[in-house]
């Protein structure tokens, strides 16, 4: 039989937190999510003290997954700047983690994942500008040049790879505590969207952006990797800001349309990574112009160009443009992702070229930054 709420909490019952008080009286949880034998819940503690609650949560978690009928849980642990009175906040709580306030730079904490060579995050400022879709097919393009790929889904509010993919299975555990990726085209995949279900509240989901992207790097079987692909949630706020401070990024590629609302979004973005020192491996235009299905007739509907130009003005390498093409929606929308389904087509090869650019960014960013030292701001 499924676990109930109230099981849960009575379990955590046995849980004490650093100062003595059972779990479920000390005001730090979120609502309990239990759903068909899956259990989710979030801690919010001062930032001061996160360290001496990280093994109140790993006992949580045990205290949870010893129970009849879990068949998996997930205890996220957030930070508060300030002590709170116990309610998690409704926003995402990523302004206020360990690493400091918002805007600090990258600190030598963020730890690389064993066994993954490179992590690049695909990012916009604005949503709905293709990321996902181009996240996909850069990860399969990548594949498609001999390279040993994974893709994880950062998009805590917006999972898109369950559907790009056609993934409808749930990932299993792996001695208990570890989760196995699932593989689809030859990509080693993860989402949130596995984790929760749609109606899952963003009430919710909000304080467990950080711990569940953490847990999603390190809890998680990669194997090894050569690149490691994120796709990002939209927009530039605290959550996105916290993403490119924990996650050992090696690189950003920008996703922008050519208009310049979207490229005002871009350069958001931009100037979001180079904050925290994460090298901008380069903008791709998507949806960069329209050819007629019918008559062959090229429209540049977003005004072609735009973020060629800009990638130039900032000084950013500009790694392709992808057409908007009926194809590519309907394919995505199918999980039947062009670069795997048609890779003799010509949307295929823009793909492939992009994750050459790609990965000889990578290369030179290597390079041209021998040792992995993270330079702090002043
Ligand atoms: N080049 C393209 N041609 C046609 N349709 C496209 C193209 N790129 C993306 N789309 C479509 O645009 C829609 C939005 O794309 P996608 O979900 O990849 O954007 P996103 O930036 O990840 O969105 P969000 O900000 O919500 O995460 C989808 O329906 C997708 O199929
Ligand atoms: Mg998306």
């Amino acid at each position: 039989m499924a676990v109930t709420k109230e099981q849960v909490l009575a379990s955590l019952g046995s849980v004490a937190s650093p100062h003595g008080a059972p779990l479920p009286q000390t005001g730090t949880l979120s609502e309990v999510v239990a759903n068909d034998g899956k259990v989710f819940f979030s801690i919010t503690v001062d930032a001061a003290e996160v360290k001496a609650w990280e093994s109140v949560r790993k006992r949580a978690e045990e205290a949870v997954r010893a129970l009849p009928g879990v068949t998996s849980a997930m205890v996220a642990l957030t930070a508060e700047r300030k002590a709170g009175a116990g309610a998690p906040r409704a926003a995402p709580a990523a302004g206020a983690t360990p690493h400091g306030p918002r805007g600090a730079p990258r600190g030598e904490s963020v730890q690389g994942v064993p066994g993954v060579a490179a992590i690049i995050a695909v990012a916009s400022g604005k949503g709905g500008v293709g990321k996902s879709t181009t996240a996909v097919n850069l990860a399969l393009g990548l594949a498609a040049l001999g390279l040993k790929v994974g893709i994880l889904d950062a998009d805590i509010y917006g999972p898109s790879l369950p559907k790009l993919l056609a993934i409808k299975e749930r990932p299993q555990t792996l001695g208990g505590t570890r989760l196995k990726p699932i593989t689809r085209y030859g990509l080693t995949v993860m989402s949130i969207g596995f984790l929760i279900d749609e109606e899952t509240p963003m009430i919710w989901r909000g304080p467990m952006v950080i711990s569940a992207l953490t847990q999603m790097l390190r809890e998680v079987e990669w194997g090894t990797l050569d690149v490691m692909v994120v796709d990002m949630p939209p927009g530039t706020g605290d959550a996105q800001l916290t993403m490119a401070q924990q996650v050992p990024l090696k690189g950003a590629v920008i996703v922008s349309t050519p208009q310049d609302l979207a490229l005002i979004d871009a350069r958001r973005g931009i100037a979001m990574f180079r904050r925290v020192n994460v090298p901008v491996l380069g903008i791709v235009e998507n949806m960069s112009y329209f050819l007629c299905p019918e008559c062959g007739t090229r429209s540049d509907i977003f005004g072609h160009g735009g973020a060629r130009h800009e990638a130039q003005r900032l000084g950013v390498p500009f790694l392709g443009e992808v057409p908007l093409h009926m194809s590519i929606r309907e394919k995505s929308d199918l999980g039947l992702p062009v670069v795997a389904t048609e890779p003799d087509g010509v949307h295929a090869k823009i793909y492939r070229d992009i994750a050459a650019n790609v990965r000889d960014q990578l290369a030179g960013a290597a390079a041209a930054r021998p040792a992995p030292k993270i330079v702090i701001e002043a």
